[in-house]
């Protein structure tokens, strides 16, 4: 693929994802409620955890300080949202813990996913964790309650750690690789969370990550870019130095080729050693999911959903009406093809006869536009049962669900705006 047809087409695809979300991506009706749910169905559970005890540059997730009471007041109210939602009706198979750091306070955590799996016929449970909370004796309590942890390590390259600010608080590249050489095996999967892509970074650095993962081997591994929407821009600027663009799919295929034998099956920019182990971002592979906590989001019968972001607020609203909904909106036909078109071309194929299934047209009827522009990019392919992306076309919806990531940003920005942080 030649170079300027690369960045041609990658620059108008992410103006055209930058404009459109820009546009559609907002929540801003108010109300006060889920629906309840109809009565056969099981959903995703999202938990939000939102504190932690440093604030990395580029992290625009909703989060504060931590500190014990806050976090001992939040997971009260959190324990009431979950009881709240059960006497909804929703049922949930499917249980994610994200944050901020979730297991920052492991007693209060593990009471509360006791609490779920009481509630609720939980199958899987993934949780997120920084490097701090993994010693084997904590990661021993979650045996049985958690299937799969990924830890955030971003790189295992010390200049980078110490610009981030993470060597001072989660250790050098080499403690972190030995905390977590420590610790894989205990739990059913142990993920690995890279990041790529950072202003100045070298072939040589990512190479190392590279190398040092393929090491480590956990069965999984995100290997995310990094995304700088407006709430981190400066901090990112003033950190790290100025982003680009320049090497990102360099660094994408170098990634994708060097992780092709040890890491056979990917989804967009996860990586695992087996498909059928593999648990992905929630977002983008369950059509509909309830969150809980401070600024989670909810997605039900078309309509996306955000709870307060503040923790004052939060917790009145709990303490008044049992939920802490506040803003909703709905999304007509096109921007759910949309969606399903980049969400699944994201994980490399869209199933022709699942999107009639879905909305009653057969894509090369309702996307013909998009589909022939898709071509004319050297993105897709196409045969009588799927649409499939080409090596570039890989990199391209990478670029879209960056976009469409960067523009859930924008959702939180609107939401915190009035927070004093
Ligand atoms: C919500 S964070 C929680 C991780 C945990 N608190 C930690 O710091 O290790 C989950 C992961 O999202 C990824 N992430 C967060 N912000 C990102 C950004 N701006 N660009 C790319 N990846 C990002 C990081 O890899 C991070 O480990
Ligand atoms: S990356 Fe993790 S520790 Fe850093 S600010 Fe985000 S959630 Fe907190």
């Amino acid at each position: 693929m030649r170079e300027s047809h690369v960045k041609i087409v990658t620059n108008a695809t992410s103006y055209f994802m930058h404009q459109y979300t820009k546009h559609y991506l907002h929540v801003n009706k108010p109300t006060d409620t889920l629906p309840p749910p109809p009565e056969d169905k099981e959903y995703l559970l999202y938990i939000h955890i939102p504190f932690c005890t440093m604030f990395c540059p580029y992290c625009s997730f909703n989060k504060f300080t931590y500190t014990k009471e806050a976090a001992a007041h939040y997971f009260k109210h959190l324990r009431k949202e979950l009881l709240h939602v059960k006497d909804l009706g929703y049922r949930f198979n499917y249980l994610v813990l994200g944050g901020g750091t979730p297991l920052i306070d492991e007693d209060e955590l593990i009471k509360t996913i006791e609490l779920v799996r009481t509630l609720f016929n939980i199958q899987h449970v993934s949780c997120e964790t920084d490097p701090n909370h993994i010693k084997p004796k904590t990661v021993l309590r979650l045996d049985g309650l958690v299937d799969r942890l990924s830890v955030g390590v971003q790189t295992f390259d010390n200049a980078l750690l110490q610009k981030l600010g993470r060597y001072e608080k989660f250790g050098s590249g080499e403690e972190v690789y030995d905390k977590i050489s420590a610790m894989l095996g205990i739990l059913p999967i142990t993920s690995v969370d890279l990041i790529f892509n950072f202003p100045n970074q070298s072939n040589e650095t990512l190479l190392k990550d590279l190398e040092l993962l393929q090491k480590l081997s956990p069965e999984q591994s995100s290997f995310y870019p990094l995304m700088t929407s407006s709430m981190v821009k400066n901090s990112v600027k003033k950190t790290l130095g100025t982003f680009s663009l320049a090497n990102e799919y360099t660094f994408f295929n170098l990634i994708k080729e060097s992780l092709k034998e040890s890491y056979p099956s990917r989804h967009g920019w996860s990586f695992s050693k087996e498909s059928e182990s593999m648990i992905d971002e929630y977002v983008i592979d369950n059509e509909e999911y309830v969150g809980v906590g401070s600024g989670s989001f909810s997605f039900l019968n078309n309509t996306l959903y955000h709870n307060e972001f503040a923790l004052d607020k939060y917790a009145e609203c709990i303490a008044q009406r049992k939920s802490a909904v506040v803003k909703e909106r709905t999304f007509g036909l096109t921007s759910r093809m949309y969606y399903r078109l980049m969400v699944d071309l994201f994980n490399g194929k869209l199933s022709k006869k699942k999107f009639e299934a879905m909305f009653g047209v057969s894509v090369n009827d309702a996307l013909k536009k998009e589909l022939m522009a898709l071509k004319f990019a050297k993105a897709i392919k196409e045969n009588k049962e799927n649409i499939l992306t080409t090596e570039y076309g890989d990199y391209l919806f990478l670029v879209l669900m960056k976009e469409f990531y960067m523009g859930m940003d924008r959702i939180r920005n609107e939401a915190r705006k009035h927070l004093s942080l």
